[in-house]
Protein backbone atom coordinates (compact mmCIF):
# COMPACT_ATOMS: atom_id res chain seq x y z
CA UNK A 1 0.00 0.00 0.00
CA UNK A 2 2.64 2.43 1.32
CA UNK A 3 4.88 1.17 -1.79
CA UNK A 4 2.09 1.88 -3.98
CA UNK A 5 0.95 5.43 -2.83
CA UNK A 6 5.35 6.10 -3.48
CA UNK A 7 5.37 4.71 -6.52
CA UNK A 8 2.45 6.69 -7.99
CA UNK A 9 3.57 10.11 -6.32
CA UNK A 10 6.72 9.74 -7.56
CA UNK A 11 5.04 8.83 -10.96
CA UNK A 12 3.13 11.91 -10.64
CA UNK A 13 6.36 14.18 -9.85
CA UNK A 14 8.39 13.31 -12.92
CA UNK A 15 5.67 14.00 -14.93
CA UNK A 16 4.96 17.62 -13.43
CA UNK A 17 8.81 18.20 -13.59
CA UNK A 18 9.15 16.96 -16.92
CA UNK A 19 6.40 20.23 -17.83
CA UNK A 20 9.47 22.64 -17.16
CA UNK A 21 11.62 22.33 -19.66
CA UNK A 22 13.61 25.51 -21.15
CA UNK A 23 15.14 26.04 -24.53
CA UNK A 24 18.02 27.64 -22.56
CA UNK A 25 20.40 25.23 -21.71
CA UNK A 26 21.46 27.05 -18.42
CA UNK A 27 18.41 27.35 -17.56
CA UNK A 28 17.96 23.50 -18.31
CA UNK A 29 20.43 22.84 -16.32
CA UNK A 30 19.31 24.59 -13.01
CA UNK A 31 15.51 22.35 -13.16
CA UNK A 32 17.70 18.76 -13.66
CA UNK A 33 19.83 19.94 -10.69
CA UNK A 34 16.89 20.21 -8.51
CA UNK A 35 15.41 17.09 -9.94
CA UNK A 36 18.25 15.29 -9.30
CA UNK A 37 18.64 16.70 -5.92
CA UNK A 38 14.97 16.09 -4.79
CA UNK A 39 16.19 12.37 -5.43
CA UNK A 40 18.85 12.11 -3.74
CA UNK A 41 17.56 13.46 -0.85
CA UNK A 42 15.25 10.90 -0.84
CA UNK A 43 17.62 8.39 -0.34
CA UNK A 44 19.44 10.37 2.41
CA UNK A 45 16.27 10.62 4.37
CA UNK A 46 16.26 7.11 3.85
CA UNK A 47 19.36 6.72 5.20
CA UNK A 48 19.22 8.65 7.96
CA UNK A 49 15.82 7.82 8.89
CA UNK A 50 15.98 3.83 8.51
CA UNK A 51 17.92 3.49 11.68
CA UNK A 52 15.09 5.22 13.41
CA UNK A 53 11.67 5.18 11.77
CA UNK A 54 9.26 1.96 11.70
CA UNK A 55 8.31 1.27 7.86
CA UNK A 56 5.42 3.14 7.65
CA UNK A 57 6.83 6.42 9.07
CA UNK A 58 9.86 6.25 6.32
CA UNK A 59 7.53 6.23 3.74
CA UNK A 60 6.03 9.64 5.41
CA UNK A 61 9.74 10.55 5.54
CA UNK A 62 10.37 10.04 2.13
CA UNK A 63 7.23 11.47 0.67
CA UNK A 64 8.09 14.81 2.79
CA UNK A 65 11.55 14.43 0.59
CA UNK A 66 10.11 13.68 -2.25
CA UNK A 67 8.14 16.96 -2.43
CA UNK A 68 10.07 19.27 -0.16
CA UNK A 69 11.46 21.31 -3.22
CA UNK A 70 8.33 21.21 -5.33
CA UNK A 71 8.23 24.67 -5.41
CA UNK A 72 11.28 25.02 -7.01
CA UNK A 73 10.23 24.20 -10.43
CA UNK A 74 7.98 27.10 -10.68
CA UNK A 75 9.94 29.56 -8.79
CA UNK A 76 12.63 28.72 -11.03
CA UNK A 77 10.03 29.53 -14.40
CA UNK A 78 8.79 33.06 -12.37
CA UNK A 79 11.60 34.07 -11.22
CA UNK A 80 14.79 32.83 -12.87
CA UNK A 81 16.51 32.34 -9.35
CA UNK A 82 16.50 29.69 -6.52
CA UNK A 83 17.15 32.65 -3.59
CA UNK A 84 13.80 32.76 -1.41
CA UNK A 85 14.59 36.60 -0.35
CA UNK A 86 14.60 38.05 -4.28
CA UNK A 87 11.65 36.10 -5.04
CA UNK A 88 9.18 34.22 -2.92
CA UNK A 89 9.19 30.84 -0.05
CA UNK A 90 9.59 27.61 -2.13
CA UNK A 91 8.24 26.11 0.94
CA UNK A 92 4.78 27.90 1.08
CA UNK A 93 4.56 27.31 -3.02
CA UNK A 94 5.07 23.63 -2.64
CA UNK A 95 2.38 23.50 -0.07
CA UNK A 96 0.13 25.50 -2.24
CA UNK A 97 0.94 22.93 -5.81
CA UNK A 98 0.27 20.16 -3.00
CA UNK A 99 -3.16 20.91 -1.96
CA UNK A 100 -4.19 22.20 -5.85
CA UNK A 101 -3.19 19.14 -7.00
CA UNK A 102 -4.66 17.21 -3.93
CA UNK A 103 -1.58 15.16 -3.99
CA UNK A 104 -1.76 13.74 -0.36
CA UNK A 105 -5.33 12.48 -0.73
CA UNK A 106 -4.71 8.63 0.17
CA UNK A 107 -2.98 9.36 3.52
CA UNK A 108 -4.78 9.90 6.66
CA UNK A 109 -5.21 13.55 7.42
CA UNK A 110 -2.79 13.49 10.78
CA UNK A 111 0.37 12.03 8.10
CA UNK A 112 -1.05 14.83 5.49
CA UNK A 113 -0.41 17.35 8.24
CA UNK A 114 3.23 15.90 9.22
CA UNK A 115 4.96 16.51 5.84
CA UNK A 116 3.13 19.35 5.13
CA UNK A 117 4.47 21.47 8.25
CA UNK A 118 8.07 19.67 7.70
CA UNK A 119 8.17 20.74 4.04
CA UNK A 120 7.15 24.67 5.45
CA UNK A 121 10.00 23.97 8.72
CA UNK A 122 12.73 23.10 6.25
CA UNK A 123 14.12 26.20 4.49
CA UNK A 124 13.62 28.28 7.84
CA UNK A 125 16.29 29.32 9.97
CA UNK A 126 15.14 27.85 12.66
CA UNK A 127 12.53 25.06 14.02
CA UNK A 128 9.68 26.30 16.07
CA UNK A 129 9.70 25.61 19.58
CA UNK A 130 5.93 25.47 20.15
CA UNK A 131 5.85 21.85 17.83
CA UNK A 132 5.35 18.40 18.59
CA UNK A 133 8.27 15.89 18.73
CA UNK A 134 6.63 14.09 16.04
CA UNK A 135 6.71 17.54 13.66
CA UNK A 136 10.34 18.57 14.90
CA UNK A 137 11.36 14.55 14.09
CA UNK A 138 10.13 14.53 10.13
CA UNK A 139 11.40 18.28 10.20
CA UNK A 140 14.92 17.43 11.26
CA UNK A 141 14.72 14.61 8.70
CA UNK A 142 14.49 16.65 5.70
CA UNK A 143 16.55 19.52 7.16
CA UNK A 144 19.78 17.13 7.36
CA UNK A 145 19.04 15.14 4.38
CA UNK A 146 18.19 18.39 2.30
CA UNK A 147 21.72 20.20 3.62
CA UNK A 148 23.67 16.66 2.82
CA UNK A 149 22.58 16.84 -0.55
CA UNK A 150 23.18 20.37 -0.96
CA UNK A 151 26.88 20.43 0.35
CA UNK A 152 27.24 17.88 -2.56
CA UNK A 153 25.66 20.38 -5.33
CA UNK A 154 27.79 23.42 -4.00
CA UNK A 155 31.42 21.84 -3.91
CA UNK A 156 30.72 20.29 -7.10
CA UNK A 157 29.86 23.91 -8.66
CA UNK A 158 32.14 25.78 -6.43
CA UNK A 159 34.93 23.72 -8.13
CA UNK A 160 34.21 24.53 -11.58
CA UNK A 161 35.83 27.04 -13.54
CA UNK A 162 32.27 29.06 -14.36
CA UNK A 163 30.32 28.99 -11.22
CA UNK A 164 26.53 28.48 -11.72
CA UNK A 165 25.38 32.30 -10.67
CA UNK A 166 21.86 30.69 -9.34
CA UNK A 167 23.68 27.82 -6.97
CA UNK A 168 25.89 30.91 -5.75
CA UNK A 169 23.36 33.28 -5.57
CA UNK A 170 24.43 35.51 -7.24
CA UNK A 171 26.99 36.52 -5.21
CA UNK A 172 30.26 38.19 -6.19
CA UNK A 173 33.56 36.09 -6.29
CA UNK A 174 35.66 38.39 -5.24
CA UNK A 175 38.26 37.34 -2.40
CA UNK A 176 36.58 39.21 0.43
CA UNK A 177 35.74 37.44 4.05
CA UNK A 178 33.13 39.43 5.88
CA UNK A 179 34.39 39.40 9.51
CA UNK A 180 30.66 40.06 10.99
CA UNK A 181 29.90 36.80 9.18
CA UNK A 182 32.88 34.19 10.33
CA UNK A 183 31.91 35.82 14.33
CA UNK A 184 28.56 34.62 13.87
CA UNK A 185 29.85 31.12 12.66
CA UNK A 186 31.91 31.37 15.49
CA UNK A 187 29.37 31.83 18.12
CA UNK A 188 27.29 29.29 16.62
CA UNK A 189 24.47 31.69 15.36
CA UNK A 190 22.91 30.57 11.94
CA UNK A 191 23.22 33.16 9.44
CA UNK A 192 20.84 35.39 8.09
CA UNK A 193 21.24 35.14 4.15
CA UNK A 194 20.55 38.93 3.69
CA UNK A 195 23.87 39.78 5.29
CA UNK A 196 25.77 37.60 3.02
CA UNK A 197 28.28 40.18 0.50
CA UNK A 198 30.36 37.46 -0.88
CA UNK A 199 30.76 33.90 -2.34
CA UNK A 200 33.19 33.33 0.57
CA UNK A 201 30.64 34.55 3.03
CA UNK A 202 28.38 31.89 1.60
CA UNK A 203 30.58 29.25 1.60
CA UNK A 204 31.66 29.34 4.83
CA UNK A 205 27.56 29.84 5.89
CA UNK A 206 27.18 26.69 4.37
CA UNK A 207 30.06 25.06 6.62
CA UNK A 208 28.69 26.57 9.20
CA UNK A 209 25.24 24.74 8.53
CA UNK A 210 27.06 21.86 10.73
CA UNK A 211 25.45 23.31 13.83
CA UNK A 212 22.37 22.95 12.58
CA UNK A 213 22.59 18.91 12.13
CA UNK A 214 20.32 16.97 13.98
CA UNK A 215 21.80 13.20 13.72
CA UNK A 216 25.11 11.45 14.51
CA UNK A 217 24.26 9.95 10.64
CA UNK A 218 24.24 12.85 9.30
CA UNK A 219 27.51 13.62 11.12
CA UNK A 220 29.34 10.61 10.08
CA UNK A 221 28.20 10.73 6.20
CA UNK A 222 29.79 14.98 6.44
CA UNK A 223 32.88 13.16 7.16
CA UNK A 224 32.81 10.40 5.13
CA UNK A 225 32.11 12.91 2.26
CA UNK A 226 34.39 15.15 3.41
CA UNK A 227 32.27 18.11 2.90
CA UNK A 228 34.00 20.68 5.27
CA UNK A 229 37.38 20.11 4.08
CA UNK A 230 35.80 20.19 0.44
CA UNK A 231 34.27 23.48 1.31
CA UNK A 232 37.86 25.18 2.75
CA UNK A 233 39.51 24.36 -0.05
CA UNK A 234 37.86 26.42 -2.33
CA UNK A 235 37.97 29.20 -0.21
CA UNK A 236 41.11 31.91 -0.65
CA UNK A 237 43.73 31.86 2.38
CA UNK A 238 42.58 33.15 5.70
CA UNK A 239 43.17 33.29 8.64
CA UNK A 240 39.56 34.01 9.70
CA UNK A 241 38.17 31.25 7.44
CA UNK A 242 40.73 28.86 9.08
CA UNK A 243 39.47 29.56 12.52
CA UNK A 244 36.14 28.85 11.39
CA UNK A 245 37.38 25.54 9.89
CA UNK A 246 39.03 24.46 12.53
CA UNK A 247 36.21 25.18 15.11
CA UNK A 248 33.96 23.23 13.03
CA UNK A 249 36.24 20.25 12.47
CA UNK A 250 36.79 20.08 16.50
CA UNK A 251 32.72 20.15 16.68
CA UNK A 252 32.27 16.99 14.49
CA UNK A 253 34.55 15.38 16.29
CA UNK A 254 33.59 15.62 19.60
CA UNK A 255 29.82 14.86 18.71
CA UNK A 256 31.20 12.02 16.60
CA UNK A 257 33.27 10.88 19.67
CA UNK A 258 29.56 10.78 22.15
FE1 LIG B 1 16.13 20.78 -1.04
Amino acid sequence: MNEEIFLTLKGWFNKYVSTYSFPNPTDQRNIDLKFEHTYKVVELITTIGEEILSAEELYLAKITALFHDLGRFEQYKRYKTFSDAKSEDHAALAIKIILENDLLAEISQESSQLILKAISYHNKMNLPEDETDKVLLYSKLIRDADKLDIWRVVINDYNQEDNNKVVGLGLTSKDDISNSICQQIIAEKPVDYKDLKTLNDLKLTQMGWVYDINFQKSLKIIEEREYIDKLFMTLPPSDKAREVYEQIKSYINNKLAL
